[in-house]
């Protein structure tokens, strides 16, 4: 992988976007390097949570302009289904995604980053929706999934300005989950992988999918989906090394994720 290099530490997967020359900035090259990465992470059972993150000083800078640039309607409609099918691909996975931003999250990268499941900011980074700024508006779905972070009227109001704000902003409206200090970003998201991991990994992951699906589903939908996942949890070993593990007043409970 030429720009997108992936490490497996334990049971996490760091992704590392290194095009610095363009800060990361998403062209359909770099997009599928990204894909390619994550079906090696997808065959490998070993890996329970997965973090994204940029080199230098971005996380990642937006779409390549450059390669949208001189685009037709048609072109552009088929160009973005690369970002917005990542963006889906990563929303849908069955492993948590924590975004470790680093510094610029502009445009599709801010898109990005909110499609995985947790975001932690460095104190240096700067995320915004800066679109309407060039003319047009997200293409890779941060139109529809910011106002469910942060509340519409906020939503609407980065999206109509284009402004980019801080990572102690970001915190304040929800955007991100927590700040760190520059140098602490990826020890941060690593003891938040590991806090995960830790857990069993069949009921993380039917955790993502339940919460996933109340996006689009009424409260009694929502619940039954909820009660079904639940159940179905019962017939695995997990359950039975969880529960049996705390009435036994086992100390470290060690799941085999079956
Ligand atoms: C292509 C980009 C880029 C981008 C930066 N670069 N962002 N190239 N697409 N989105 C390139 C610059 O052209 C420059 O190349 C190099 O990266 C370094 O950037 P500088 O601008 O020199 O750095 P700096 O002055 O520090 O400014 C950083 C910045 C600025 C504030 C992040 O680069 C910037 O505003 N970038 C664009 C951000 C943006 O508008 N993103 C939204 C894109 S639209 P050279 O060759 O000059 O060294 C979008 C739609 C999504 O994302 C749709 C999805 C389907």
């Amino acid at each position: 992988m030429e720009n997108v290099s992936y490490q497996k530490t334990d049971n996490t997967a760091l992704i590392t976007l290194n095009k610095a020359d363009t800060l990361n900035a998403l062209s359909k090259s770099l997009i599928s390097e990204i894909n390619a990465v994550l079906d090696r992470i997808e065959a490998d059972c070993e890996i329970y949570t997965i973090i994204i993150t940029g080199c230098g000083k971005a996380f990642i800078a937006g779409a390549d302009i450059d390669e949208m640039y001189g685009k037709s309607r048609a072109e552009i409609w088929d160009w973005s289904a690369l970002g917005s099918g990542l963006n889906l691909r990563l929303e849908k996975m069955p492993r948590p995604i924590i975004a470790a931003i680093n510094g610029y999250a502009l445009g599709g990268g801010l898109e990005l980053a909110m499609a995985c499941d947790i975001r932690i900011a460095s104190r240096n980074a700067k995320l915004g929706l800066p679109e309407t700024g060039l003319g047009v508006i997200c293409g890779a779905g941060g139109t529809q999934r910011l106002p469910h972070i942060v509340g519409e009227s906020i939503a609407k109001e980065m999206i109509f300005t284009g402004k980019t704000i801080n990572a102690e902003e970001a915190y304040r409206i929800g955007l991100v989950n927590r700040v760190a200090s520059p140098d602490a970003l990826l020890e941060e998201a690593f003891a938040l992988a590991n806090a995960v991991n830790k857990n069993g990994q069949l009921a993380v992951r039917a955790a993502k999918e339940a919460v996933g699906f109340s996006r689009n589903a009424n409260i009694e939908d929502g619940c039954q989906f909820e009660r079904q996942k639940f159940s179905a949890l019962f017939e695995t070993e997990d359950q039975k090394t969880g529960m049996g593990g705390f009435l036994r007043k086992e100390k470290n409970i060690v799941f085999q994720n079956r």
